[in-house]
């Protein structure tokens, strides 16, 4: 590999406190702190090469060239890096997910973690992790916490510097699995950066944020205590506070599919049996069915057997963003 290139991975993650809305849109500092874990085996792979003979950043997305929208948004999370660390020349990005896009399983996360790290690591600059997740939250909000490895917690902070993600506990903590029902593998109408403007013209999100750090406190120790039975209440509940939040904004945004809601009401019920399951949804209709890992094999089969479930991933907690040498 030349010198001035270099490969990434990084994994999707799944938030259990949600990051929803803004105080200010340009360099995404969020209206509250959120908490995640990484998803194994669910990453992108992006290789950047800054190359001096260049006239424009160039992107292939999944062996592609990829569309303008896309290809703009790297250009405009380079040109930041450019400013912010002096680095020059454009750069040719490739860039690989290995799950469906745009539905509700983060795929900016991972594509921004990566190519943060990537972009750093090609253009031989020695940054923290501290200050790598910040950059990657310039990207997109939710890549911050794609960067340090296992349960993360990204603070909210008030300045670009003072927001950022820190790992609180690796992947082998707690045998949690993510069980993804994917009832829609198409990209989501709606990208979440309008979604996050739109969330102050709900009349509910003033009530959701004032909530928001004790619910953070309550779920963080929830997962350090591996409490699963106190994880399930404070996880459900923050999602549906953002999905109503979501549901009264001008103009309302509806993420559910009918198959959403039969498996939302099919996990409480498998609770009530004994099964130690809860769901929570991001911004598309997909349910991530959190469980122990002993149940993580009932969980599947029972989500395979109901209506409108198309796939069913299955991810335990990954390991932050690394710099990886490419196999082919
Ligand atoms: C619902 O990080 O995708 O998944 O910063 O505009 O890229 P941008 O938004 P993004 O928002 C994620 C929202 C969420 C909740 C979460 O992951 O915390």
């Amino acid at each position: 590999m030349s010198e001035n290139m270099a490969t990434a991975r990084a994994c999707a993650n799944i938030a259990f406190i949600k990051y929803w809305g803004n105080t200010d849109d340009l360099l995404r500092l969020p209206v509250n702190g959120s908490l995640s874990m990484n998803l194994n085996g669910l990453y992108a792979e992006t290789t950047v090469h800054w190359d001096a003979t260049l006239c424009e950043d160039a992107l292939i997305l999944n062996g592609k060239p990829a569309e303008d929208a896309a290809r703009q948004r790297v250009a405009t999370h380079l040109n930041m890096m450019r400013e912010r660390l002096g680095l020059t020349g454009f750069a040719a990005v490739e860039s690989q997910n290995n799950f469906p896009m745009g539905a509700g399983i983060a795929s900016s996360a991972a594509a921004f973690a990566a190519l943060t790290v990537a972009a750093a690591q090609a253009g031989q600059l020695e940054l923290s992790e501290r200050e790598l997740t910040t950059l990657a939250r310039l990207g997109s909000g939710s890549a911050s916490r794609s960067v340090p490895t296992g349960f993360v917690e990204w603070y909210a902070g008030e300045t670009h510097e003072e927001s950022y993600a820190e790992s609180f506990a690796p992947p082998e903590h707690w045998n949690l699995v993510d069980v993804i029902a994917v009832v829609s593998g198409e990209h989501k109408a709606v990208v979440s950066a309008r979604g996050h403007q739109t969330a102050s013209t709900s009349d509910l999100q003033p009530a959701r944020v004032r909530g928001a750090a004790e619910r953070l406190t309550v779920c963080k120790n929830a997962i350090l205590n591996r409490d699963f039975a106190a994880f399930a209440e404070v996880v459900e509940y923050d999602s549906n506070l953002m999905h109503a939040v979501m549901m009264t904004s001008r103009p309302p945004l509806f993420y559910w599919l009918p198959a959403t809601l039969t498996i939302m009401q099919a996990v409480r019920l498998w609770r009530t049996e004994g099964l130690s399951v809860c769901y929570t949804l991001d911004a598309g209709p997909n349910v991530h069915c959190l469980c122990l890992g002993d149940d993580a094999q009932a969980v599947e089969s029972r989500l395979q057997g109901l209506p409108g479930v198309e796939k069913v991933l299955v991810a335990r907690a990954g390991h932050g963003a690394e710099v990886i040498t490419p196999t082919s």
